[in-house]
């Protein structure tokens, strides 16, 4: 099947942005379809970035992804908002719908779900799971992670109050605890997700020992080449399933790409593609 839209203009916005591997994966999907679709990365500064997003869509732009540190930004530049990314008070995805009227959408969280689902074979429903951190990165994916039906979430944080806060504002939806990381229960539990940037500065948050164990999933939101520091961490300390956050990545841009162009990319090809960069 050839589907051949126009030569939409789509953006990545971020800072910094300019190593985001999103054009490559666009420009996969792309083919996949015989599309023509330009997506190009713009580094703004957060106080030009309402300008720039408006800019963008009155000089003709199709759609916007978002990174970071604007996610919560975009959430206020919309016109509308999904039910998801309104509980996320966060965006990644803009979809125009008029030169005045953009609507908002979260991907993150359902790329992170159909990655453990679909591609790594978890099961999350009745699944105990713990989430280290409670920023940004972890009250963007709460929600759909919280429709999988686990047994228990427990967001575990170095700030208590922060991930208190996220249990009381997500506990409709689930059975969430809340502590830090040292009061995490000490016997393996079967998903960890790590959404902090404690990576960022080498480090991995303290786990009591027996926390992780031989069937432990541990999921790092974070990637880059090679393995990641948290990886690493896990595998040390037994677990044969550490995985980094890229098939979330290309999960999140498969359903940007389907709100915009109205088809869903083939995903495994495009990680083979970036397994072999
Ligand atoms: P956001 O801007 O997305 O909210 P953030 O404020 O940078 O992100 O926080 C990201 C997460 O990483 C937070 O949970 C943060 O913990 P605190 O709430 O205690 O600040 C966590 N984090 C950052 N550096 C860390 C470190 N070295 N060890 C443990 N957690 C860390």
């Amino acid at each position: 099947m050839t589907t051949h839209t126009g030569p939409g203009r789509y953006v990545l916005f971020g800072h910094p942005v300019s190593h985001s591997w999103s054009p490559f994966i666009h420009g996969l999907f792309a083919r996949q379809f015989d599309h023509v679709v330009d997506y190009k990365v713009l580094d703004t500064a957060p106080a030009a970035f309402r300008h720039a997003v408006i800019d963008f869509f009155v000089q003709g732009g199709s759609g916007a992804n978002i990174t970071l540190p604007h996610k919560p930004a975009a959430a206020e530049i919309v016109n509308d908002l999904s039910a998801r990314a309104e509980r996320a008070r966060a965006v990644n995805t803009i979809v125009r719908r008029s030169a005045t009227e953009l609507y908002g959408e979260n991907t993150d969280g359902i790329g992170l779900v159909t990655d453990l689902t679909r591609n790594l074979g978890v099961a999350l429903s009745g699944a105990r799971l713990l989430i280290l951190g409670a920023g940004g990165a972890t009250r963007g994916v709460l929600a759909p992670l919280l429709e999988q039906e686990p047994r228990e979430v427990r967001i575990a944080n170095r700030t208590l109050e922060r991930a208190a806060g996220l249990r009381d504002e997500f506990s409709d939806l689930g059975e969430i605890s809340a502590s830090g990381f040292s009061e995490v229960e000490d016997r393996p539990w079967d998903v960890v997700i790590n959404a902090t940037a404690a990576s960022l500065a080498g480090e991995v948050p303290e786990l009591p020992p027996r926390s992780i164990g031989r069937d432990t999933v541990c999921y790092d939101m974070a990637y880059g080449r090679g393995d990641t520091v948290f990886m690493r961490w896990a595998a040390g300390r037994g677990s044969k399933r550490a995985y980094k956050g890229w098939g979330m990545l290309v999960e999140q841009a498969a359903e940007a790409y389907l709100l915009w162009h109205g088809v869903r990319p083939e995903t495994r090809p495009v990680m083979g593609a970036l397994e072999r960069l």
